[in-house]
């Protein structure tokens, strides 16, 4: 008897590939769903150098301790052992904040020589990418993803408790300029912060160029504050945008993206031209994706691996078990032993936000039992 089990989320897919009897790591990185997971998503370290009121207390946390993390040369162990053993065809290095790690350049140089098209990614919040876009684009980075909620420089300090917008300005320019693109935005809505600069942060995203996604808020933070009835959700940013420019949906398979992606036009903001959708005959400004983990969850089409900075794996996001892979690479296991266990962590993800069903307020949902800044995004 197959031991694949249904999906109870509404949103359930068919199964994309043929699911096997249990963890087979000639198959990849399978689960008991019959989901598939392609992109790896790898933390380089826990530390950051903001303090994002939905991430992290104001003090920090207690980081790891270098000899904790992964070295460079296990990064690119696990790496290849992904890609070549277990059907991985896309990477993102994330933290904390991955620039904090001074051997960021070495790491993906060794794992570009490797792997020489393998996209690979960042997830940042930009601060000293100014000095380093360059380099890292030659060591065979390919794209990043910059975390910033605000354009205004008191909402930033405000939201990140750090007055760093300006540096974060000048990565993003230099992240630009050297062809990491397409380049994307990161931002979560906080009521009553910066949910109401929405449509500013859309517009300084579309005359650069820039893809901008709205994140609803999810509970990652470490001080456990978050609340269902507070969260920013997609229905209410489309609303909000929606009063000054027009979102059209973009009519492509998004696949495993998190991100439901628009076309924008113009609206009938102040000084602007009508909606061009009407007309059909003026091209919209650019996209806008909003990424709605709580209302409008995605799990059915996860393609996501993860592991911490300390070489765990979290089958999700919200996994609460955590399968350590560092005792193998440090006890002299071999590649098919680690890609065993890989494989093993993976057949076991859970259908949706850790548990069963998605539902962060529903009753079985269990925090992680790290913060978002341990995780990675
Ligand atoms: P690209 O479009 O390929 O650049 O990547 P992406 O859309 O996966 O973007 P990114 O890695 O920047 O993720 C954006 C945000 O989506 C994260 O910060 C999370 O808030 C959310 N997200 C990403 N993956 C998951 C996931 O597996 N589950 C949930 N619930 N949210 C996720
Ligand atoms: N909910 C949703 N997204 C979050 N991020 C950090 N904490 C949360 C949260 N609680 C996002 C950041 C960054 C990425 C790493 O994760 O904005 O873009
Ligand atoms: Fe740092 Fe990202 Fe957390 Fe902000 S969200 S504190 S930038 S890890």
């Amino acid at each position: 008897m197959s031991s694949r089990v249904a999906l109870t989320e509404p949103r359930v897919r068919a199964a994309p590939v043929a699911a096997a009897e249990r963890a087979d790591p000639a198959a990849g990185l399978l689960d008991r769903f019959g989901r598939k997971a392609t992109d790896l998503r790898l933390s380089l370290i826990d530390k950051c150098n903001l303090r994002c009121t939905y991430c992290m207390p104001e003090n920090g946390l207690p980081w790891l301790k270098r000899q904790q993390l992964l070295t460079a040369d296990e990064v690119r162990r696990l790496v290849r052992i992904g890609v070549e053993l277990l059907g991985i065809r896309e990477l993102r290095l994330t933290g904390g904040e991955p620039l904090v790690r001074k051997d960021l350049e070495e790491i993906l140089a060794g794992i570009r020589a490797e792997h020489p098209e393998l996209p690979v990614a960042l997830t940042t919040n930009a601060i000293g990418l100014e000095s380093r876009a360059e380099g890292l684009v030659e060591a065979g980075l390919t794209r990043v993803n910059i975390s910033l909620d605000s354009v205004h420089r008191e909402t930033f300090a405000k939201l990140t408790r750090r007055d760093q917008l300006d540096a974060v300005l000048r990565g993003v320019e230099a992240a630009a300029e050297a062809g990491l693109t397409p380049l994307k935005i990161n931002a979560v809505l906080v009521r009553g912060i910066n949910d109401t600069q929405a449509p500013d942060l859309l517009d300084w995203a579309l005359e650069n160029g820039f893809e901008l996604r709205f994140i609803e808020q999810m509970p990652l933070e470490a001080e456990k504050t978050w609340q269902r009835e507070a969260t920013v959700t997609a229905a209410e940013t489309r609303r909000l945008l929606n009063r000054h420019y027009r979102l059209e949906p973009v009519a492509e398979d998004r696949g495993g993206a998190p991100a439901e992606l628009f076309d924008v036009y113009n609206g009938d903001r102040p000084g602007r031209e009508k909606s061009a959708a009407d007309g059909g005959s003026v091209p919209p400004r650019g996209r806008v994706g909003i990424i709605a983990s709580v209302t409008e969850p995605f799990c059915a089409a996860c393609t996501r691996t993860r592991i911490t900075a300390e070489g765990r794996v979290m089958s999700c996001l919200f996994s609460r078990d955590e399968v350590d892979l560092m005792d193998l690479l440090r006890s002299g296991a071999d590649d098919q032993a680690v890609a065993q266990r890989w494989a093993e962590a993976m057949w076991a993800k859970p259908a949706a936000h850790g548990t069963d069903r998605p539902g962060f307020e529903l009753p079985g949902f269990t925090r992680p039992k790290r913060s978002m800044s341990a995780i990675g995004g």
